[in-house]
């Protein structure tokens, strides 16, 4: 029999059994519809990996359960979006799309202040924040809020779940949507959950990986990567209280959701249908490769993980339709792209381009990128890139292998050279980067920095070097302006709009210092909103540099959303006859085209005008300056650092 057979037995059964007296008529009708409609999927999904289990059915009722209350519990105006947004699903391929990411404390510093700060968002053009996480996590290192002791809890400190509710309508109203993190790999090793597991609850304890001793966890750990070898080897920790072995992906106050039990994904559903009707627009599924773990593999990117996420992705097509999830994968570009789909996740942070971005700054050569981009950037039409050049994380180097080989480049050895130069060890880098998460035993290290710090803003002060400075400023602009028009929402990190420079204040802080990433965590004060909004001047050459990006970045995006051309058209990738420039070509349905070319190098670089025919026009004029272009003339000169953005003229 087939699954939507088999489903529709199940589901009719389900119904008769589900009492739905407590929704409205209109509620009631909605969900039997929306349920009829997403269950077979959601059936065969949660029946492929809870299938062979005595009790699945029973938790599969309970599921629905969780649903009918999550669709109760949702204000009349989150179900209005959700029909909205049924009407125009793909919102988030507009060229209005702009995004920030910012923690509420280091801008706020409480979710009230954030209110004073909608001018600002409005100013630079933004219309999505994502708030880093900001629920009741562990005092002292929570891993920035990683840790989540309690999902329906705003950390004190910060407000409380009045107050975001408060600031998520007040952003609605400004056309500004509201992102959340769903952090579902792991909780803290205080929350509830946690809690009665090491009070010798058993039901609690099979919410987690416990081990009695560490045979199994040795097994998987010949296989296992590890992500924070600087704070904690391997991927288990021994917990005194239970006297078992933990396994904590992450921090040792991490620990991993064992998602093999139906009960943990039942429980977890319930928490993000909880963050879903606070009313935002799309959830940031953190660390979701991590989720599904198996014997003998690096337990990264397996199947189940997939399988999972989709079930979830049903459930909020049942609930709240109109959230979309966006993917947090960090890992081979091929496996990045299989989250990527309607029906799993909509959105998808773009660890790739966010790489090869400063590996041509680095090397001021764009074959590695452009044969990246040539291999990795197509996705489907529904869904979309989140376009970042920093985040709150580490930069990893994690390109494809096999295209580096085939262009001549080593792998190992050149990650080596990218880790030297942006920790500024190799003779005449620019940048001021921090070595992070390095392993004694395999020699990996990632890299942590601000934009500014990375692109050489630091060093160019403190060498007190004009030229320097501005080269900086440029380099800053170039890889922001490519995230505003490559095609996908770009994702500005809060502080580097105003370019600023590494903070290293965490190496005083106990809870913060074995942890370097705290360098690009960074407060965005008034002092730094007055200057970017012109109400102060600016007073040295490190406020005119922060003056300068910032307006340089909102001219560009002031420029994106006044052409339909940056939204949903679709972009080609061009090889360029000089190394050092990166091209590509965006097109509509409507035939409508736009170039886009951009030199990494510090010293003016010409393409041949051939790269012109594409637009097949005989002039055509940059959006960024204003200036027409001809065709017929031999060379097409580019400047230090300069993009164009060519429309035909
Ligand atoms: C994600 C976050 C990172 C965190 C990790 C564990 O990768 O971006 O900051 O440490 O997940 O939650
Ligand atoms: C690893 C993980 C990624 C996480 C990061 C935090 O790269 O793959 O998910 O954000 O570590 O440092």
């Amino acid at each position: 029999m087939s699954y939507a057979a088999d489903s529709g037995v199940c589901l009719d059964r389900i119904l008769a059994s589900t009492d739905l007296s407590g929704l409205t008529k209109k509620d009631a009708t909605t969900f039997t519809r929306r349920l009829k409609a997403h269950f077979p999927r959601l059936f065969e999904k949660y029946t492929y990996v809870y299938g062979h289990q005595y009790d699945c059915y029973f938790h599969l009722q309970k599921l629905v359960e969780i649903l009918r209350d999550g669709l109760k519990n949702r204000k009349p105006a989150l179900k209005k979006l959700d029909s909205q947004r049924l009407d125009s699903p793909l919102w988030y391929r507009d060229e209005e799309q702009v995004g920030m990411a910012c923690y509420v404390d280091l801008m706020g510093p409480t979710l009230n202040d954030l209110h004073d700060k909608i001018d600002y968002f409005k100013a630079l053009g933004v219309t999505y924040v994502h708030l880093m996480p900001l629920y009741d996590a562990p005092k002292g290192d929570s891993d920035g809020g990683y840790a989540v002791s309690d999902y329906r809890k705003v950390n004190p400190t910060l407000g409380t779940v009045k107050d975001l509710e408060k600031l998520a309508d007040a952003l609605q109203k400004e056309g500004i949507n509201l992102v959340l993190d769903f952090v579902f790999n792991h909780t803290s090793d205080e929350h509830a959950w946690a809690k009665a597991a090491l009070d010798g609850n058993k039901q609690y304890q099979n919410y987690y990986y416990l081990f009695d001793d560490r045979t199994i966890p040795d097994q998987y750990e010949h296989t296992l990567r590890e992500i924070f070898p600087q704070v904690r080897r391997g991927s288990f920790t021994f917990n005194e209280q239970m006297e078992k072995w933990v396994w904590t992906t992450f921090n040792s106050f991490q620990w991993d959701l064992n998602y093999s039990n139906p009960e943990v994904f039942n429980a977890i559903t319930s928490e993000m249908l909880f963050l879903a009707n606070l009313g935002c627009a799309a959830l940031r599924l953190d660390a979701l490769a991590f989720i599904w773990k198996e014997l003998g593999t690096n337990c990264e990117n397996q199947e189940k993980a997939h399988v999972l996420i989709q079930a979830f992705n049903c459930c909020l097509q049942i609930v709240a339709p109109a959230v979309v999830f966006k993917s947090e994968a960090i890992v081979h570009p091929d496996e990045v792209l299989k989250y990527i789909d309607k029906d799993e996740c909509q959105l998808s942070y773009n660890p790739l381009l966010m790489a090869l971005l400063w590996n041509s700054l680095a090397t001021r050569k764009t074959r590695l990128l452009t044969s990246s981009m040539k291999k990795s950037f197509a996705i489907s039409d529904d869904c979309t890139w989140v376009n970042y050049v920093r985040c709150h994380d580490d930069i990893g180097w994690t390109f494809d292998d096999a295209v580096a080989h085939d262009i001549g480049i080593n792998p190992f050895d050149h990650r080596l050279f990218l880790n030297q130069f942006y920790t500024g060890r190799f003779e005449g880098s620019f940048a001021n980067g921090v070595p992070f998460a390095e392993n004694p035993s395999n020699g990996d290290c990632r890299v942590c920095g601000s934009l500014a710090s990375l692109c050489g803003l630091e060093g160019a002060l403190n060498d007190n070097d004009a030229q320097g400075v501005d080269e900086a400023v440029k380099r800053m602009l170039l890889l922001y302006g490519i995230t505003f028009s490559i095609g996908g929402i770009p994702l500005l990190y809060s502080s580097d709009e105003i370019g600023k420079l590494n903070d290293y204040s965490y190496r005083d802080d106990d809870s913060k210092k074995h942890d370097d990433r705290w360098v690009n965590r960074i407060a965005v004060t008034n002092e730094d909103t007055q200057l970017a909004l012109g109400e102060t001047t600016p007073s040295n050459t490190a406020q005119s540099a922060s003056l300068r990006v910032f307006k340089g970045l909102q001219q560009m995006i002031a420029i994106r959303k006044e052409n339909a051309i940056f939204g949903q058209a679709k972009t080609h990738i061009l090889e360029t006859d000089n190394q050092h420039c990166f091209a590509f070509l965006r097109e509509s349905t409507e035939g409508e085209k736009l170039l886009a070319i951009c030199n990494f190098s510090e010293h003016p670089q010409s393409l041949s005008r051939s790269i012109l025919a594409t637009l097949k026009h005989s002039a055509s004029k940059d959006l960024l300056t204003g200036e027409t272009v001809e065709i017929n003339s031999s060379a097409l000169l580019l400047a230090p650092f300069q993009q164009m953005w060519l429309l035909p003229a």
